[in-house]
């Protein structure tokens, strides 16, 4: 008892010296964006426009889209469309006339830039689109009932070429569903920190943990809190 004490206590500092270092050598996969501008245009049942620039490169996960472009439309009452692409070179996206959905303004070479912004927040009937200029992030309110059903906030925006990352905070009662149809021990579900990939494999669905034929790119949500009803979103990617 009386040597094991000392070496126990050794062992951990020796464990929490190299977390901490890992931690330190991790490079990160990218530090976000901040907003430069945002405008408001009536036109085409009125949309905002905005363009953001990459606070600090990484080389992790190949290069970066320095300067991206915002566009955010209540594409109707139910539907809040957030749509953000490299504001220097159009990008591959599901044809317009294969998935119909508002179209963004083209891309144009010179972004007016202000330094203010005059609107905190978007409101359409029923979603309310706000935002954090600096680092960039976003979030979504229901009207009715106040909840935040995505915030962006406090996580890094990252848009690479061939890597994109966008997180949310999500209530703890939240339940998610949705992406690729697979054979997931868990249920359908989806449990935090269980990665899912979107593969078609059309294999058999005898097996555990293999994607199957089918593939969504979208998550629905459902809230459920006991003094509230349940409220449910859905977000596409
Ligand atoms: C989003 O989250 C941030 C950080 O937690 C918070 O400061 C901000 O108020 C949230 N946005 C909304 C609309 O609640």
């Amino acid at each position: 008892m009386a040597f094991s004490s000392p070496s126990l206590l050794f062992l951990g500092l020796l464990v929490s010296l190299c977390l901490s270092s890992g931690i330190a050598l991790e490079e990160k996969i990218g530090y976000g964006y901040h907003l430069v501008s945002l405008e408001e245009s009536t036109l085409h049942g009125g949309f905002l426009v905005g363009y953001l620039k990459m606070i600090k490169s990484t080389s992790k996960y190949g290069p970066d889209i320095p300067n991206l472009r915002l566009f955010v439309k209540h594409e109707n009452q139910y539907r809040l469309r957030v749509h953000i692409t490299d504001a220097d070179s159009p990008r591959w996206e599901v044809p317009y006339n294969l998935l119909p959905r508002a179209q963004p303004p083209p891309l144009t070479k010179t972004p007016k830039i202000s330094s203010h912004f005059s609107l905190p927040t978007y409101p359409g009937s029923n979603l309310i689109f706000t935002f954090q200029p600096d680092p960039f992030s976003f979030a979504v309110i229901r009207k009715s009932t106040g909840e935040i059903i995505f915030n962006t906030s406090g996580f890094d925006f990252v848009f690479k070429d061939q890597y994109i990352q966008i997180s949310t905070q999500l209530p703890e009662t939240a339940s998610l569903y949705g992406l690729g149809e697979t054979t997931q021990p868990g249920g359908i579900r989806l449990r935090p920190n269980d990665p899912y990939t979107l593969y078609t494999t059309d294999a058999s669905a005898i097996n555990l943990n293999t994607d199957l034929y089918r593939v969504p790119p979208s998550i629905h949500g459902f809230e459920k809190q006991w003094w509230k009803s349940v409220g449910a979103w859905g977000f596409v990617a």
